[in-house]
C-alpha cells in the first residue's frame, strides 16, 4: 500500500481538489486497493468543514466528487503514516519541512514537481479570488495527478520520490 497526503493551507480548496482528482485517477486505473489518498491543511481554520463550494462545483463539472471530504489539519504522525506528502505551494512546503522529522524529510515535496504539461511550481491559492482561480487549480492538479500516478505505477509499489 502506498499512501499519499496532499497538503495546502486550509484543506478546503487546493488539497481536497488534488485528493478528489487523484483518487478518481487511482480508481480508474483499478489501483484503489494499492494507493490510499488523503488531504490535510497546515492550518486549523476550517477543520471539520466540507470543501469550499466553489471547489466542489468546479470539480463536479469535470466528474470529480469532493463531497465526502472534510478538512483536517496535518498531524505529527502523518510523517510516519504517509509515503508521499505533497505541498501545493512553497509556503506549505516550508511549514511541512519545519514539522517533519529528519528521517522523513525526503517524503515532503511540491506536488507540481510531478506536472508534465504546465511549468508552474505552485498551485495558486484561489480562496480570495474569482472563479477562474478554481479552474486553474483543476488544470494544474489534473496534470500533476497524471504525472504522479505514472511515477507510482512505474515504481511498482516502491516509495522512491522523484
Ligand atoms: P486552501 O485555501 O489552502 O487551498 O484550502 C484556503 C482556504 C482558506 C484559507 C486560506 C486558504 N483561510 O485563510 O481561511
Amino acid at each position: 500500500m502506498i499512501k499519499v497526503l496532499f497538503v495546502c493551507l486550509g484543506n478546503i480548496c487546493r488539497s481536497p481538489t488534488a485528493h478528489g482528482v487523484f483518487e478518481h485517477l487511482v480508481a480508474q486505473a483499478g489501483l484503489s486497493d494499492s494507493i490510499r489518498v488523503e488531504s490535510a491543511g497546515t492550518g486549523a481554520y476550517h477543520v471539520g468543514e466540507p470543501s469550499d463550494p466553489r471547489s466542489v462545483q468546479e470539480a463536479s463539472k469535470r466528474g470529480y466528487d469532493l463531497s465526502a471530504i472534510r478538512a483536517q489539519q496535518v498531524k505529527a504522525n502523518d510523517f510516519q503514516r504517509f509515503d508521499y506528502i505533497l505541498a501545493m505551494d512553497h509556503s506549505n512546503l516550508a511549514d511541512l519541512k519545519a514539522l517533519c522529522p529528519v528521517e522523513h524529510q525526503s517524503k515532503v515535496a511540491l506536488f507540481l514537481d510531478y506536472g508534465q504539461v504546465y511549468s508552474e511550481q505552485e498551485v495558486p491559492d484561489p480562496y480570495y479570488g474569482g472563479g477562474k482561480g478554481f479552474l486553474k487549480v483543476l488544470d494544474l492538479v489534473e496534470d500533476a495527478s497524471q504525472g504522479l500516478l505514472a511515477v507510482l505505477i512505474k515504481s511498482g509499489g516502491e516509495t522512491d520520490q522523484v
